[in-house]
């Protein structure tokens, strides 16, 4: 059964919704999956171990974690030597206004500072949770969403994710981990 890394950052719990998205996709296919948050122990990641890697991380304030770059720069030969996947959360990706461009700059500025080259990339539209923000963090959200043009009523949550499109990234990745 081929072995999967799933390695994920998630601050709201978006990306790893999405990672076990993927992981769910992927088992049923008969994949092995591990899902491991990518601030876990550094130390015990090992890709080696793995047939193949998918990374995934979400976007706050315009960057991907710090952490994750400085991982990721550290892991790169290892994840460039078997099947490797990126996946970006952001609302620039999806939502009401979406701003694929602002998506894809994100991506490049993260790839271009870890120097990885994935064999696989997508961004997902994230999800606006106003429930879990902090009093300051959902007055920031409020100002950031609306001026996006989106969602400010605070009693609820939205979520902008095209599930589909998940699976569709997942089926993706297993076709390449065939390939290899
Ligand atoms: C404080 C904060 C800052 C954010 N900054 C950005 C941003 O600069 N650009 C963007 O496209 N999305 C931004 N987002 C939206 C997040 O990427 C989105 O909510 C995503 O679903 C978060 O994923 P997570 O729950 O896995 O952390 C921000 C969200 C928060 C809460």
């Amino acid at each position: 059964m081929p072995r999967i890394l799933l390695l994920y950052a998630s601050i709201e719990g978006q990306t790893a919704l999405i990672a076990e998205r993927m992981a769910h996709t992927l088992r049923e296919t008969g994949h092995s999956v591990d899902m491991v948050p990518a601030d876990a122990d550094p130390a015990r990641l090992d890709p080696t171990a793995y047939d193949g890697v998918i990374i995934g991380a979400s976007i706050h304030y315009g960057n991907h974690p710090a952490f994750l770059r400085t991982l990721v720069r550290r892991l790169r030969g290892a994840l460039e030597a078997r099947p490797n996947a990126f996946f970006s959360v952001s609302l620039s990706a999806g939502g009401p206004r979406p701003k694929p461009a602002a998506a894809q700059r994100y991506i490049d500025k993260f790839l271009r500072k870890t120097g990885w080259q994935p064999q696989l990339v997508a961004s997902f539209a994230g999800a606006v949770r106003y429930s879990l923000y902090g009093p300051i963090k959902r007055r920031v959200m409020i100002v950031f969403v609306g001026l996006g043009g989106g969602e400010t009523d605070t009693s609820r949550d939205y979520e902008y994710t095209d599930w589909a499109a998940v699976e569709r990234f997942a089926g993706e990745f297993a076709q390449r981990l065939k390939q290899s």
